[in-house]
Order: structure tokens, then sequence, then C-alpha cells
């Protein structure tokens, strides 16, 4: 994989950081608004091309794949000029801001013969992996908690009257875009989409949701997702059946260790994790082009649609 990157953020560094170890998977070329900007991240990443014309950076011909870690209203417009320059797409979450972008997304990938996924690194890790194994020793579930709450400096800057992208509306911030939706992916890749959403939200004045809870209703269960920006709390997933329950630690953004309880006897099931957190599913991601595995790749897309539209319900609901 030859990656291109767009955005200069955190998570840009976190990403090239992940992959440097990864044999396979190397970065060829970095676009930023500013020069100086792209040549720090080249600098300190070993990129050796740098843009900060979009149109030159799709034309490049020897990177394959497009990392989109722009803000999130950003997503779907250079999602599309990527893969309509024949490019995969590695796109940060959330994917779009709306389902119909999403949607869109998916066929334009199709007539382009590219594939696009929605970089949510949980997914993919090992840990994760081996849980899922598990479930059904659970019996009938019934309920699931999740709670990922992660006090955030720029709520601070919120307070103070500087509005960044995650807490503007009109970039499809907000808590639910930015951190609940760790949960609800977790709880849709192994559960399926659920029948009725229902989000109930701590909104700032400026309408945007600083925290929040969403409630997902399946037949037989429910599941509750707890999603903050605005507090700290104890983050971890709880998921309860009849016959035993299951407790991840630190929750739907890490999975780092797995316990089970049957009969009142825990054991630890956690697995080897000794990657990058973004790692695996870039190794993933990689082998799914390599073998052109349309199969897994379907499964992959597929779940970000129905993500994608649990989270429109619930930002209607919120008037988000
Ligand atoms: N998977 C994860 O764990 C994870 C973690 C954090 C964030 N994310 C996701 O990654 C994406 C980026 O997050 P972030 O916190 O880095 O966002 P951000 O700081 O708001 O923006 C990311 C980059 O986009 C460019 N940018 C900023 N404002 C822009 C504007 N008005 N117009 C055009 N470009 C602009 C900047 O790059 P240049 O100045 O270089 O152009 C900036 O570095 C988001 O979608 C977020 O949800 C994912």
């Amino acid at each position: 994989m030859k990656l291109g990157t767009i955005g200069s953020g955190k998570i840009v560094q976190e990403m090239l950081r992940a992959i440097e170890p990864i044999e396979e998977v190397t970065c060829v070329a970095a676009y930023s608004r500013k020069q100086e900007t792209a040549d720090e991240l080249a600098g300190e990443y070993q990129i050796p091309k740098t843009y900060t014309s979009l149109e030159d950076f799709f034309a490049d011909e020897e990177m394959d794949t497009v990392y989109i870690a722009s803000p999130n209203k950003l997503h779907t417009e250079q999602a599309l000029q990527a893969v309509e320059n024949h490019k995969h797409v590695i796109c940060e979450k959330p994917f779009t801001p709306n389902a119909a972008d999403a949607k869109k997304l998916k066929e334009a990938a199709e007539q382009n013969n590219v594939f696009i996924f929605e970089a949510i690194p949980t997914l993919f890790l090992p840990n994760f992996l081996e849980l899922s194994n598990h479930i059904e020793r659970l019996g009938q579930i019934r309920l699931i908690q999740c709670n990922y709450s992660q006090y955030s400096s720029r709520y601070d800057q919120l307070k103070a009257g500087e509005v960044t992208n995650m807490f503007d509306p009109a970039f499809a911030g907000g808590a639910l875009s930015d951190i609940n939706i760790y949960n609800l992916h977790f709880v849709l890749r192994l559960f399926g989409k659920p029948t009725e959403v229902t989000y109930k939200a701590n909104l700032f004045e400026n309408g945007i949701d600083t925290s929040g809870i969403a409630l997902l209703s399946y037949s037989g269960f429910q599941a509750s997702c707890v999603g903050s920006k605005d507090t700290t709390g104890e983050n971890f997933v709880s998921i309860q059946g009849e016959d035993g329950y299951m407790y991840i630690k630190p929750g739907a953004n890490g999975v780092n260790n797995v316990k089970i309880t049957i009969d009142g006897k825990t054991k630890d099931i956690s697995v080897k994790q000794d990657r990058a957190r973004l790692a695996y599913e870039f190794i993933y991601f990689n082998k799914i082009i390599k073998k052109n595995n349309k199969k897994s790749y379907d499964e992959l897309i597929n779940h970000t649609i129905a993500v994608a539209e649990v989270l429109e319900d619930a930002r209607a609901q919120a008037g988000l």
C-alpha cells in the first residue's frame, strides 16, 4: 500500500507512527493546506512528496490509497475526489455526515473499482476479534452498557467562546459523532443494526451535543451507549447474557482486556495485542486490497452504512 495523507492533526501522526514497522504499508505523499505544515510532517516521518493542491495530490500516480483525516464535513467531498482518481480510501470516523453520502461513496468506489474503508481501529484489534468468538457463551443477550467519556480540552475552548471543528455544528461535530460513535461501531459490528434508536443529549448553547446517551433497541435486548466530551468517567463495555457476562476495558476504543464470567467464575480471555492501536486496521485493509477480497469488503462497507444510518437517526432526535 502506497499511502497519501490529508490533514496534519494528531491522528495523522499517530497513524504514521503506527504504520512505520509495517513493511507493506508506506506513506509516499502528504497534503496540507500549508507548505510549512506539509514540510514539517514530511520531515518528521520521511515522506518523500508534499502537496498543497488537492488536484495535484490526487493526480500522484505512485500513491494508490488516500488516508483522509480532515474535519468531518470534508470527508465526503475528498473521498469522492479520491475514488474518482482511482485511489482506495481509508477515511477517518465519522465516515460521512449522513447515510446518503455513505451510500454515494460506496457506489462511486464500485464504479471506479476501488475500496473505501472507515477507520475504526477497535474493529480490527485482536482482542475485539477474540471476544466476538465468545459472545455465544453468554446465552441470550439482554443488556449492554458502553461508556466512552473523555473530557476534551476543546470543551474548555468552547466554554471560553472558541468553537473548534469538533464542537461546530457546521462541521458535523459533537459527542455522538466524535466519541459515542466508537460505542455504536462496537455494538453494531457484533449485533447488527438495531430495530430502534433513541438519543438524548446535553446540548451546548450553539446546539452541539457535548455528551449524551444513545439507546439501541434489539429484538430481546437493549444497549445503552454513553459518550461524553464534557466529563470523564469509567470507560468500559459490559455485555450481559442469561448465562454470563463479559467486561471489556478500557471500552469501545482500546479493548485491551476482556474478562468473561460464567457460573460465578471469571476468566481473562485477553490475547496478545502488542502493535500500535492503528496498525491492525491498516494491515487488514491492505490484505483486503491485495487479495481483492470483495466479501470482507462488502461486510465492512455495509456495516459503515448501518452505523451512518443509526447516527443520522440519533442526530435527528437531538435536533442536530
Ligand atoms: N480514529 C481515531 O481514533 C481518531 C482520533 C482523532 C480524530 N479522528 C478523526 O480524524 C479527523 C481529524 O480529526 P482532528 O481532530 O485532527 O481534526 P482537525 O484538527 O479539526 O482537522 C484535521 C486537519 O484538517 C485540516 N483542517 C482543519 N480545519 C480545516 C478547514 N476548515 N478546512 C480544511 N481543512 C481543515 C488541518 O490540516 P492542514 O492544516 O494540514 O490542512 C487539520 O490538521 C476527524 O474526522 C476525527 O473524527 C479519529
